[in-house]
Formats: C-alpha cells, structure tokens, sequence
C-alpha cells in the first residue's frame, strides 16, 4: 500500500462524530508526547499531523484517509498532567468506548517511548484491545535516543511483559527521525489493510 497518498479527512471532537464505521481503520494511541504524530507523517512522508514539543497537543481525534476503505486515525494522547481529571475520565471512557465498539478498528498501533514503556495507562489500553481481539504493533519510538545495545534490550524486555498477555501483539523499535522500523509499521498496515 502507498501510505503518502493519505489525505485528511477530518478531525472529530469525539467518538460519536468518527466516520461511518465501515472498511478498514487502525489507530495510532499512546501516551501524550509519545510521537503518534510524527510516526503518521513519517509512515505517509507528509506533513499531515501537527507534531509539538507541548504534549498534550493532539485534543481532536484526527482522520486520514489512504482511499475509500482505508482510513488512519490519530488519536489525543493520554496521561498528560496538566489535563484536568474530568476531562482524562471522559477520555479514558470514549478510548475504551472506541475500542470495544468500532468494528472498521482492524487493529492498534501502540506508541511508547523506548525510555518509559509500559505505564498503567499503556497496559489499560493494550488491555482493553486484547479483550476486543484487536491485533496490536507495539512501537517502542524514539529509539534513536537509546544505543543499539540497549534498544534491543528494551525491545526483548517489552516483547517479554507482553508475551504473557498471549495475544497478537508485535513489538518493534522505531524512530521517525531516523526511520527506524518504518518498514516493519507499513508491513504490519499491509496485513491489516489487505489481510491474510
Ligand atoms: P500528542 O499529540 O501531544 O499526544 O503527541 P504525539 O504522540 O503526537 O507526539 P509528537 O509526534 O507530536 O512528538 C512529540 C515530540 O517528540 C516532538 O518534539 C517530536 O519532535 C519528538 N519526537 C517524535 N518522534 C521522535 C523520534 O523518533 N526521535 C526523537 N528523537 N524525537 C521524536
Ligand atoms: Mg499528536
């Protein structure tokens, strides 16, 4: 699949106003700051995601399309401090909501920094897809920070936590910057756009 053919289509305050629940749709989800953004606009070498130094930037559910049936979905960060309670329970509802309720979600890709993974917020929703039966790429993102040692080190010690969860859940290194694991992310798309 040509992922720099994607286009915006629209940029949705909440679940509800998604849209319609048919094709195929994957979701980009991860803490805030994680690189969601930069990781869809490395994947579609265009600038279609605002990418900020202020985590937290991401508010609306953002939707791309790659043609009628196939759709992208940049979803708002989680676990960004500054977020009042409310609106981090209102969002927790909506984000476990979307994953038990959209049939098009064909599968997750699960952002987290290769410093810091694995926060509760992170295995709520990677729990929350396993009880949905979504498949999961985990990306392990800014490896670029880490030195190739350690890099894999993290990447075998995530692969382990999440073996015991015995679900469909790959987990891969990445760098936008670098364009590390770019290729694994468009491969893993392709099965999940294209099937088996
Ligand atoms: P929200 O939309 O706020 O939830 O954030 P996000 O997950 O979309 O993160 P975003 O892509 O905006 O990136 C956050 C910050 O991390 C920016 O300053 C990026 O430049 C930086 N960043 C993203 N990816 C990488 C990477 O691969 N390597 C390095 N070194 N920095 C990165
Ligand atoms: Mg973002």
């Amino acid at each position: 699949i040509k992922y720099h053919t994607a286009s915006f289509i629209t940029s949705a305050p909440d679940i509800s106003k998604l849209p319609a629940d048919a094709g195929i749709e994957v979701a980009f989800a991860g803490r805030s700051n994680a690189g969601k953004s930069s990781a869809l606009n490395a994947l579609t070498d265009q600038k279609l995601a605002r990418t900020s130094k202020t985590p937290g930037r991401t508010q609306l559910i953002n939707t791309f399309e790659l043609d009628e049936e196939k759709r992208l979905i940049d979803l708002p960060g989680y676990g960004f401090a500054k977020v009042p309670i409310e609106m981090k329970k209102k969002w927790q509802r909506s984000l476990g909501e979307y994953l038990q309720k959209r049939k098009s979600l064909k599968g997750l890709v699960v952002l987290m920094d290769i410093r810091h993974p694995l926060k509760d917020l992170d295995m709520d929703l990677i729990h929350w897809a396993v009880d949905s039966e979504i498949p999961i790429l985990a990306l392990l993102t800014k490896a670029d920070k880490l030195k190739q040692g350690k890099r894999k080190a993290e990447v075998l010690q995530v692969r382990k936590a999440l073996a015991d969860l015995d679900a469909d859940i790959t987990v891969h290194a990445f760098s936008s910057l670098k364009g590390i694991g770019l290729n694994e992310l468009a491969w893993k798309l392709d099965d999940w756009y294209l099937g088996p």
